[in-house]
Parts: C-alpha cells; sequence; structure tokens
C-alpha cells in the first residue's frame, strides 16, 4: 500500500509505461507495472512526467512590484538597479510577503517547487531580508525556497555593506551572494570577490555572485570567483550568475577560461529571458545576445542552469513563472536546436538547476522526494516547445495543483473537432539530429 501511484508515465530519460510510486513523501518504485493499492492514483495517460522544475536564480524580494514607484523608461540594468532604489524605502515586509506569496501561487501550479532566490541586503533596516525568511518559512510546506545575501549597491561601493553582509548572514540567510561588475573599479570587484569567499569559507556556505552582468568584453570577475573557490577548496558550491560578458569575450581568452570554470566547477547560471532584454542595449546593429556561452560550456562539462532572475519588477515587466518560458528562450537565444541540444536544455531547468543550488533529494530514482509533475507533452523537447500545460503539480507524494487540459474546440465550418496542441509531436523522432 502506497500513499501515491502515478500511473502510466513517460520519464525524461525516454522510459514509457512507467508507474512511480510514493510512500511517507518519497518515491518508492520506478517500475512498469507496480502492482499495488495506493491512497491516490494519478493516471498520466502517457505524458511526461518530471521532477519539479526549479529556479536557479530569482529576485523574489522584486518581483510583482512593477509600476512602483515608476517604470523603467531606457530598459537597462543601472536604470533598473536606481528604481529599485527608489522603491526600496517605501517596501514594507507585509506587502513584499503578500507580493512572494502570490507568486508563489503561481510557481506552485506551474510545477516550480524550488527557487534560488537572491535579496537585496544592501538597505539598513533589512526588512527585505526580513520579509523572505518569513515567506521561506511559510512556503516550505511546497516549495524550498533557498536565499542569497546579494548586496545589490556594491559590497565595497556601499556604505555599510561590508556590515550589513554578516547581519543579514546571521539572520539565516543561505548563500553568500556578490555583485563585482557594479564596484567602482575592475580592482575593487576582485576585492570583493575575494572577500565574498573568504566569508562563505568561514561560514561554510555556498557562493552565488551576479557576476560580469555587462557586455564588456574585458570583464574578468568569473576569473577571480574561480582563483577565489579553488583557493579555498570550495569546488561545487560556487555559483556565476549571468556570465553575459563571456559572450563579448575574445575566444583565445575564453579558451584558458573555461578550463579555470572546470577546475572551480562553478555552477553557470544564465538568466535568458533577462539577458537577452537587457544586454546589448548600448550596441546600435548587430546587436549582441549577450546571453553566456551555454552550449561551450556544457560540452565543457560545466553545470549549466537557467534561471528567470525577474517577473513584473524594475528589471522586466514580463515573467510568467514558467520555466519552460526560460528554457525555450535560452534554447532559441545559444541556437540549441538539435535533439541533443534540445534535450540538454530541458535539464537547465530540472537537474542542472538542482545541482547548481544544491538541492537534496531531487530525482526519478527511489529515495528521492515524491516531488512531479505531470505534463500534457510526450517529451522535454515537446514540454519546451509546448510550454506544456501543468495537468497535475505532487509535492511530497500529495497533489498540491491541477489544470484542465488545454484543448480548444473548432467551430469552423467543414473542420469540426477539438484541437490538442500536443497532439502535434512528431512521430518519429530519433535521438540524434
Ligand atoms: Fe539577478
Amino acid at each position: 500500500m502506497f500513499d501515491l501511484i502515478v500511473r502510466n508515465a513517460s520519464l525524461p530519460d525516454g522510459r514509457w509505461g512507467m508507474d512511480i510510486a510514493v510512500s511517507d513523501g518519497r518515491i518508492a518504485a520506478v517500475e512498469a507495472g507496480i502492482v499495488a493499492e495506493a491512497g491516490e492514483v494519478v493516471d498520466a495517460a502517457g505524458h511526461l512526467v518530471s521532477p519539479p522544475f526549479v529556479d536557479a536564480h530569482f529576485h523574489m524580494d522584486a518581483t510583482l512590484s512593477l509600476g512602483l514607484p515608476r517604470l523603467n523608461r531606457s530598459g537597462t540594468l543601472l536604470e533598473g538597479i536606481a528604481l529599485w532604489g527608489e522603491l526600496k524605502p517605501m517596501l514594507t515586509v507585509e506587502a513584499m510577503v503578500e507580493r512572494a506569496l502570490r507568486y508563489c501561487d503561481l510557481a506552485a501550479a506551474k510545477g516550480l517547487l524550488a527557487i534560488r532566490s537572491h535579496v537585496d541586503v544592501s538597505d539598513p533596516t533589512l526588512r527585505t531580508a526580513e520579509a523572505m525568511i518569513e515567506v521561506r518559512q511559510k512556503v516550505a510546506p511546497y516549495i524550498d525556497l533557498k536565499l542569497v545575501a546579494f548586496p545589490q549597491d556594491g559590497y565595497l561601493r556601499s556604505p555599510g555593506a561590508v556590515e550589513l553582509m554578516e547581519r543579514a548572514l546571521d539572520m539565516g540567510l543561505d548563500v553568500v551572494g556578490g555583485i563585482p561588475h557594479f564596484e567602482r573599479t575592475m580592482a575593487e570587484g576582485a576585492e570583493s570577490v575575494a572577500a565574498l569567499c573568504r566569508i562563505a569559507a568561514e561560514r561554510g556556505l555556498p557562493v552565488d555572485m551576479h557576476c560580469d552582468e555587462s557586455d564588456d568584453p574585458m570583464s574578468r570577475h568569473v576569473e577571480t570567483l574561480a582563483r577565489e573557490t579553488v583557493r579555498h577548496g570550495m569546488q561545487g558550491r560556487v555559483a556565476g550568475s549571468h556570465l553575459t560578458s563571456m559572450h563579448s569575450m575574445d575566444n583565445y581568452y575564453v579558451s584558458k577560461l573555461l578550463p579555470l570554470m572546470v577546475e572551480a566547477d562553478i555552477r553557470a547560471i544564465a538568466n535568458p529571458l533577462i539577458n537577452i532584454t537587457l544586454q546589448g542595449r548600448h550596441d546600435t546593429y548587430p546587436k549582441r545576445r549577450g546571453q553566456t556561452r551555454v552550449p561551450e560550456m556544457m560540452a565543457a562539462g560545466l553545470c549549466v542552469a537557467f534561471g528567470q532572475d525577474c517577473m513584473m519588477d524594475p528589471w522586466y515587466p514580463l515573467g510568467t513563472g514558467d520555466m519552460l518560458d526560460v528554457a525555450s528562450m535560452g534554447l532559441h537565444v545559444a541556437q540549441m536546436t538539435s535533439r541533443v541540444g534540445m534535450r540538454d536544455v530541458f535539464d537547465t531547468v530540472t537537474v542542472n538547476a538542482a545541482k547548481a543550488i544544491g538541492l537534496e533529494g531531487y530525482g526519478l530514482e527511489p529515495g528521492c522526494n515524491g516531488d512531479l509533475v505531470v505534463l500534457q507533452a510526450q517529451d522535454p523537447i515537446e514540454a519546451i516547445r509546448l510550454r506544456a500545460n501543468r495537468l497535475c503539480v505532487i509535492r511530497r507524494g500529495k497533489v498540491i495543483a491541477r489544470s484542465a487540459p488545454a484543448v480548444a474546440e473548432l467551430m469552423i465550418e467543414g473542420r469540426p473537432g477539438s484541437v490538442d496542441p500536443a497532439a502535434y509531436a512528431p512521430r518519429s523522432a530519433g535521438p540524434e539530429g
């Protein structure tokens, strides 16, 4: 007797006709034709069943604040930072908690059950940290929320930031952040990376820095981040977020940089929706895309994840809480349209993102958390193509959200019937291409 069985599932690795049994919140068995009773049975009807989506990079303290106190007119990163600075004195803990909880409702409905959020700790009140710690506790039954102490205004540039970082970490934030490209000089950026890595090493915490988020081909902070990671023996615990300058770097230099990043086992987190809209703003034509070198990093063996970064905030007026939207944008920008490339992109918002943020118990093996998403698609590529409907979202063996299948009824004369977008899948696509 299991708590829940999902029957007739197609799995991301290509297995089909599988049953997944969950007991005591954990996956107990993944086999074809499990003969057993269960408290609840979900018929996947051959659809793709995946572990939940993971957002490796988000800003929960700013989400849904679009228009407060005004809109970003230039659309640039720097005006976004300035606008956020105008909003910060007006923020209240209650309003931030309320907006974050509304966002988390949407995330849960989209099967997004783990999020690493950067939390601005530049304001002496640390209201943002207080609010996000409350949200982390409130959403814990349905979303794993990890919080990064993020010195938005610069760790060395902003008065008091050094002390605020220590206070925020003492409050219980999970990860040490940074923003070296926003420090006054390249030298101070490098100094901030070294100082923040030292703090993380002393406290035994992971690191996730906004790093080289510019079009500057000479930005060199990820190099320093890799060096400091190795110096402190923190391989596998350090993430570089954005890394957009790598798009513009000299190819010879990148050929030297990538092995350094591999040596440090840096987790690379791109944010396709934001990178494609914020970068290249100073270009005329041709305009650079600004997304970091995703396929090249994957080929080098780095763990590459995607984040949503923003939804309806000072930096980005759009966003849907849908990691398949993020995956689709990243796939297009990186031109990863081969079958293997598209399949790899699905990992950036699932297994790679889970690894990038150090999520425990993630996966589809027995013993993993009983967290599952039933998608209205037959495989991971179709899921991205369709931004597939989440038919059912399961957390620790309990159904927490359902959506009706997306099917349209046609009323065209001579063409009656229903249209199921998922029915347009290719009949026999091989694994290569
Ligand atoms: Fe960010």
